[in-house]
């Protein structure tokens, strides 16, 4: 399989990216500096450099030629406005666009679970940030892709333990971003998931059989 990744050079991307490798699959990706092209060369990565917010659909879909998956797992993390609007709106809208234009089938989007933040006192940025994420899963479930939406609960980077729980609802909790790339590299390996929004945590399902587990 040949995969696109969105966000390859930030920390689920690049395990993402390792993940596919080891299964045999080959990794491209999109990366905002040189440097990070030629890291992520060294791993068998091969990534095009753009910012995706200056990219139109049609130059994302140039770099889409034969790609079987488009995985978009860039996001501004909760940054100021204009970035996550760039971010992790329009460039959703941009990618599924390119998708669509290349004849990529397959598109996966990492989300977030809407209620990550309740209770928290977010700033105003940071509630943006969730109803944008929010409102983008609405506008990619509505696409004619073949699509995924993966929200993980809190990303932690301790070593991954390769037991989840995932399913339609889960309550946030934590996850850890290796269990992430695992889980998210089996769901592409695993056709009959498809147009479903499934929700991530840690658990103590081994990922293979929570992913047959989603199969519909
Ligand atoms: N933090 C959490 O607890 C949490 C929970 C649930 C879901 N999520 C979501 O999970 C996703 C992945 O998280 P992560 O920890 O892997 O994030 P990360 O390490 O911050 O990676 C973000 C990626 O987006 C890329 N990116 C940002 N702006 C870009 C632009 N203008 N053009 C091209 N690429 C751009 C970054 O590129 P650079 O390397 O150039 O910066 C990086 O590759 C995010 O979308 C986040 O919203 C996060």
């Amino acid at each position: 399989m040949k995969v696109f990744i969105i966000g390859v050079s930030g920390a689920v991307g690049r395990l993402l990216a390792g993940q596919l490798i080891d299964r045999g699959d080959d990794v491209l990706g999109l990366v905002r500096r040189d440097q990070q092209r030629a890291d992520l060369s060294a791993r068998g990565v091969d990534a095009s450099v753009a910012d995706l917010a200056g990219l139109t659909a049609d130059s994302l879909a140039s770099m889409l030629d034969g790609v079987d998956a488009l995985v978009y797992t860039a996001g501004s993390n909760g940054g100021a406005r204009e970035v996550t609007a760039a971010i992790d709106g329009e460039g959703v809208v941009k990618a599924l666009e390119a998708a669509g234009l290349a004849a990529v089938h397959r598109f996966a989007l990492v989300s977030v679970l809407p209620e990550a933040g309740r209770g928290q006192g977010l700033s105003e940025d940071e509630e943006f940030y969730f109803a944008v994420k929010k409102l983008i899963d609405v506008t990619v479930s509505e696409s004619d892709l073949d699509w995924l939406i993966l929200r993980p609960s809190l990303l932690v980077d301790r070593p991954g333990t390769g037991t989840v729980a995932l399913g339609p609802a889960q309550p946030h909790d934590e996850i850890t971003r290796e269990d992430v790339a695992a889980t998210l590299a089996a769901l592409l390996h695993e056709p009959r998931i498809r147009r479903q929004i499934l929700e991530l945590n840690q658990g103590s399902t081994p990922i293979i059989i929570a992913v047959q587990a989603n199969i519909r």
